[in-house]
């Protein structure tokens, strides 16, 4: 298996609960090692063109809206299988749907305050990171 980078956020209503450390022990539990991190308030320009392949969605808006409603923490993650261990320890989307023990089940608000974003897949991650990290920020 190879080692991935794959790109996650911890989302507002998870700062507003105080809840980055407690998110960050389940990634690192998981194997995941936290390789670039930061703490910023996102524009609407930013989340408008993070999320540019849902703009058609008809929850794109409102997604925006929460995504810059408060900070998010923005982080490189590194391991084994990243990017598909990174949404194993998230869990579904939805809240609702996701498996016990999940970030999403155990700390998401609802679909929408999801507590946290992992990229879908290595490509996904490569442009994701890309956005928001250059190399020299990226310590493995
Ligand atoms: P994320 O992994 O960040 O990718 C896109 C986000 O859109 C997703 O998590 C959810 O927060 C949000 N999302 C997806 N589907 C819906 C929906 N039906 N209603 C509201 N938000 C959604």
């Amino acid at each position: 298996m190879a080692v991935e980078r794959t790109l996650s956020i911890i989302k507002p209503d998870a700062t507003r609960r105080n809840l980055t450390g407690a998110v960050n022990a389940r990634l690192e539990a998981a194997g995941l090692r936290i390789v670039a991190q930061r703490r910023i308030r996102l524009t609407r320009a930013q989340a408008e063109g993070f999320y540019a392949v849902h703009r058609a969605r008809p929850f794109f808006d409102g997604l925006c809206a929460f995504m810059t409603s408060g900070p998010v923490v923005v982080q490189v993650l590194e391991g084994e299988n990243a990017v598909a261990r990174n949404r194993e320890v998230m869990g579904a989307t939805d809240p609702a749907k996701a498996a016990p023990g999940t970030i999403r089940k155990d700390f998401a608000e609802s679909i929408e305050a999801n507590s946290a974003h992992g990229s879908d897949s290595a490509d996904n991650a490569a442009v994701e990171i890309a956005y928001f990290f250059s190399g020299l920020d990226i310590v493995g």
